[in-house]
C-alpha cells in the first residue's frame, strides 16, 4: 500500500477511535455502565478495530517514511506508542465513576498530541 492509502486509513481509523470512546463515556456517564447493550457492544467492538487499525497503519507509514524497526524508533513513534496503549486502557477506566469527566477533556487533548507528535516529530 502507497504512504497515502496507510495515511487515510490511519485517520479513518483515528476517527473512529474517538467517535467510540465519547459514546462509552457519555453512556458511562448517563447510566453508570451497567450490564451490556448493542450499544456498547458496537462502540466497544468499532473502539478495538479502529485502535488495531490505527497501529497497523502507523507502522505502514513509518515503513512508506523508511523509518527503522527496531528498538532504535525515535522518541516521537514511542509517544505515540504510549498515546496509543494510553487510549487502548482508558475503555476500562472509562468505567470508573470518577474518571469520566477528566477523560472526556484529556483523551482528545492526547489524540492531538498524537497528531502534534507526527507534524513535529520531535527529537527532544
Ligand atoms: C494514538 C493514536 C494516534 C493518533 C490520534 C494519531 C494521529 C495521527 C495524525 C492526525 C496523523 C497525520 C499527521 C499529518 O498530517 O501528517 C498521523 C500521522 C502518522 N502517525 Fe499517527 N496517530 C496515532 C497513533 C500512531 C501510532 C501508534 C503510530 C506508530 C506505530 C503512528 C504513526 C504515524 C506516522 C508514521 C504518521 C505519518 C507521519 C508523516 O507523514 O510524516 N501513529 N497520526
Amino acid at each position: 500500500m502507497s504512504y497515502t492509502t496507510y495515511k487515510i486509513l490511519h485517520l479513518f481509523a483515528v476517527l473512529f477511535v474517538f467517535l467510540s470512546l465519547g459514546g462509552l463515556t457519555l453512556r458511562a456517564m448517563d447510566r453508570g455502565d451497567k450490564g451490556k447493550s448493542p450499544a456498547r457492544r458496537l462502540a466497544g467492538m468499532t473502539h478495538g478495530i479502529a485502535l488495531l487499525l490505527v497501529l497497523v497503519s502507523g507502522f505502514g507509514l513509518l515503513a512508506r517514511l523508511g523509518v527503522e524497526h527496531d528498538w532504535l524508533f525515535p522518541p516521537w513513534v514511542w509517544g505515540k506508542l504510549a498515546i496509543w496503549l494510553i487510549l487502548g486502557l482508558s475503555v476500562a477506566w472509562i468505567r470508573k465513576k470518577d474518571w469520566h469527566r477528566a477523560l472526556w477533556w484529556l483523551l482528545p487533548v492526547l489524540g492531538g498530541l498524537a497528531a502534534a507528535l507526527a507534524l513535529l516529530k520531535p527529537t527532544i
